[in-house]
């Protein structure tokens, strides 16, 4: 036991080191906050410029589609067109208008979403009914593509809480980048499975381009595009993943992104117990910061 004078100086520089050590611990905690503070500020810059570039692009392409062909229709009279024409320049437009809706769409959803007043609907699901029409409504798109899309159901599948449509806003939003974002020849699997604590897990995989963690963090930021500086080969506006990564964190759940460069990414989606859920009010539930300002 220490005790007299080497006690007390024993003590003292204890309390020195204690100090000295403290202070070094803030010093450090200061410069990594300030650190990601920086680092965060120039993402949000970026996401900002790529934003407005990408946004333009995004609202004028389909713009100048309708009113193109729309234009040309009203030449009719002059110009005769024959039928499949009219059907052709009629269904451009339709196609532009309906993308035009789908962008101006999310970018309320998200502006809703940010501003605390989006609400759910609470009843319960089939978690496996969502899946099968989210994959029907891509059949197209997939073949198109050369992307197999593969279900794989877990045969005790709980039910769960939540709001439908969103769920199914979700899945779509996740589905639509593993297909997009997977070239010719891939595959994309999505399994759903019960949680031990009886909630529901879907995974959606694919064998696709993949993302760095740096790239993970872009593609959550809203109008977050991986590459988005370079030419793009695949069209969109950075809203989806963000806008399912809230909706999950209204449903009480949590999203979760493993990914790598080359080779592939994963997304899960975990959902809690339906027992377990209870309305979450998004501003406490949601991330979210405004990178428009
Ligand atoms: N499965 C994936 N594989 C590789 N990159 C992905 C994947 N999912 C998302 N990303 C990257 O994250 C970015 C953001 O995805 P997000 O769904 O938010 O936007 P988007 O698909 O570009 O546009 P949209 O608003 O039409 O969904 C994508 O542009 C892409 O770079
Ligand atoms: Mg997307």
């Amino acid at each position: 036991m220490l005790n007299g004078a080497f006690g007390n100086k024993s003590n003292s520089l204890m309390n020195e080191y204690a100090s000295l050590l403290g202070d070094a611990v803030l010093r450090h905690r200061a410069r990594v906050a300030e650190h990601s503070a920086r680092i965060e500020a120039e993402l949000a810059s970026k996401v900002k410029s790529e934003f407005i570039a990408n946004m333009s692009h995004e609202l004028r392409t389909p713009l100048n589609t309708v009113i193109g062909f729309s234009k040309l229709l009203t030449e009719h009279e002059r110009r005769r067109l024959p039928d499949a024409d009219i059907i052709e320049y009629a269904t451009l437009i339709n196609d532009a208008a309906g993308h035009l809706l789908s962008v101006i769409n999310d970018i309320l959803d998200i502006s809703k979403i940010q501003s605390g007043k989006y609400t759910l609907d609470s009843r319960e699901v089939n978690v496996e009914e969502i899946i099968q029409a989210c994959i029907n409504s891509f059949r197209l798109m997939a073949s198109e593509a050369g992307v197999s899309v593969t279900p794989q159901i877990a045969y005790d599948l709980p039910v769960a809480r939540g709001d439908a449509v969103k769920l199914r806003q979700i899945f779509t939003n996740i589905v639509s980048n593993a297909i997009k974002f997977t070239p010719r020849g891939g595959s994309v699997t999505i399994e759903a499975l019960r949680t031990n604590t009886g909630g529901v897990t879907v995974l959606i995989r694919d064998t696709g381009v993949g993302m760095t963690a740096e790239e993970v963090k872009v593609a959550l930021t809203p109008f977050g595009q991986v590459d988005a500086g370079r030419a793009r080969w695949r069209e969109g506006t950075g809203l989806g993943l963000p806008i399912a990564k809230a909706l999950v964190e209204l449903h009480g759940g949590q999203i979760e992104i493993r990914s790598k460069k080359g080779e592939g990414t994963e997304v899960a989606v975990i959902l809690p117990s339906r027992n377990s859920v209870s309305a979450i009010p998004i501003n406490e539930a949601s991330s979210f910061q405004s990178i428009v300002a």
